[in-house]
């Protein structure tokens, strides 16, 4: 039985899914601070807290835990820098809580959600995984600080994990059941969408002077369904392989690009506001995905941006939570 911790939550519901249909038994985890019980498509569904260990020793005494997929944690960038008690405590001292209890009921198997926030401001890009690692946030020292904590448990408790480092995880499961749906939203391709709806008033372009060659700012954004193939490869791979693994397309894309995109694939117009630069967004960020397809044998499927965006607009037009 393997653990999904977080699974009420976009990324963990959609690799619980993917996990399902290759004929795992998974036992989702959540508090629904964050999460949605209508995303969690399993019979076995626990409300349990990272900050109470009692409720997780609970689950672990109800099923035979395996392995742990572990999605859990606070994750807005911003809100992390005005109160970082708030992600030291849950994303730091809740996994810590979540790996005694593991090691007390003698599970060493993990795949943890990191992110490419580790690296901080890029010496070059494409990043790869020997990039030096300088969060600039709270929330990415978090992520750091527990994958620094995963390296010492595997030397001393022969923990087997992998990190996963996502860039910007996009797009909905196709059957349009489960989807993107955080509240509040800070995501790009939502929001766009949204405002193409008229859900919000506009979206806000932060700079256009960048050096890039539209002049916005470069991200790399992955399928959550791509994401999701990524972690049933790498529970697969625990036996062999231990560390850290970045998951992008390794294709930068500008902001513009991804309104234009949406104008497209919605045949209507977004409604938008040039502001200035956010502080601390980095011009241009991308990955090198070229360990995680050596050492997972993974490709990611749904790389053109129109049929990313195609995905997330079908699921925005009809969103079920
Ligand atoms: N979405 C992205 O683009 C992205 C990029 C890089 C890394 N990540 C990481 O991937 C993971 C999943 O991201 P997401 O976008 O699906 O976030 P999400 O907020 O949709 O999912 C996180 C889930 O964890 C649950 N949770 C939080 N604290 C908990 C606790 N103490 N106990 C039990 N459950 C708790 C929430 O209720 C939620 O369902 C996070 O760890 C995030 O840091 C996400």
């Amino acid at each position: 039985m393997i653990l999904i911790l977080g699974g009420a939550g976009y990324i963990g519901s959609h690799t619980l899914k993917h996990m399902m249909e290759h004929g795992y038994e998974c036992v989702v985890v959540d508090n629904l601070s964050y999460g949605h019980k209508e995303a969690v498509q399993c019979k076995n569904f626990e409300i349990a807290d990272l900050m109470d260990k009692s409720s997780l020793q609970a689950v672990f005494k109800k099923y035979k835990i395996d392995a742990v997929i572990h999605f859990a944690a606070f994750t807005y960038v911003g809100e992390s820098v005005t109160d970082p008690k708030k992600y030291y405590e849950n994303n730091v001292i809740g996994t810590l809580n979540l790996l005694s209890v593991m090691l007390e009921f003698n599970v060493k198997k993990i795949v943890f959600s990191s992110t490419c926030a580790t690296y901080g401001n890029p010496l070059y890009v494409p990043l790869d995984e020997k990039h030096s690692n300088n969060p600039i946030s709270p929330y990415g020292k978090t992520k750091l600080m527990i994958e620094q904590v995963l390296e010492d448990y595997k030397h001393a408790y022969n923990l087997q994990y992998i990190a996963l480092r996502y860039f910007n995880a996009a797009g909905a499961s196709a059957g349009g059941d489960i989807g993107e749906s955080h509240n509040p939203e800070t995501h790009l391709i939502p929001l766009v969408l949204r405002a193409i709806k008229g859900d919000i008033k506009n979206v806000s372009i932060f700079g256009n002077n960048y050096e890039t060659p539209d002049g916005t700012c470069l991200r790399d954004y992955i399928h959550v369904d791509d994401l999701a193939s990524a972690h049933r490869l790498a529970y697969e791979k625990l036996d062999a392989f231990s560390g850290n693994l970045n998951l992008g397309t390794g294709i930068a894309t500008s902001v513009k690009e991804i309104i234009e995109t949406s104008e497209k694939v919605s045949g209507k117009a977004c409604p938008q506001e040039q502001v200035g630069r956010r502080e601390g967004d980095p011009a241009v960020l991308y990955a090198s995905n070229i360990k995680a397809k050596e050492v997972l044998g993974w490709e990611p499927k749904i790389t053109k941006l129109e049929d990313i965006i195609a995905s997330a607009w079908g699921w925005e037009q009809n969103k079920k939570f």
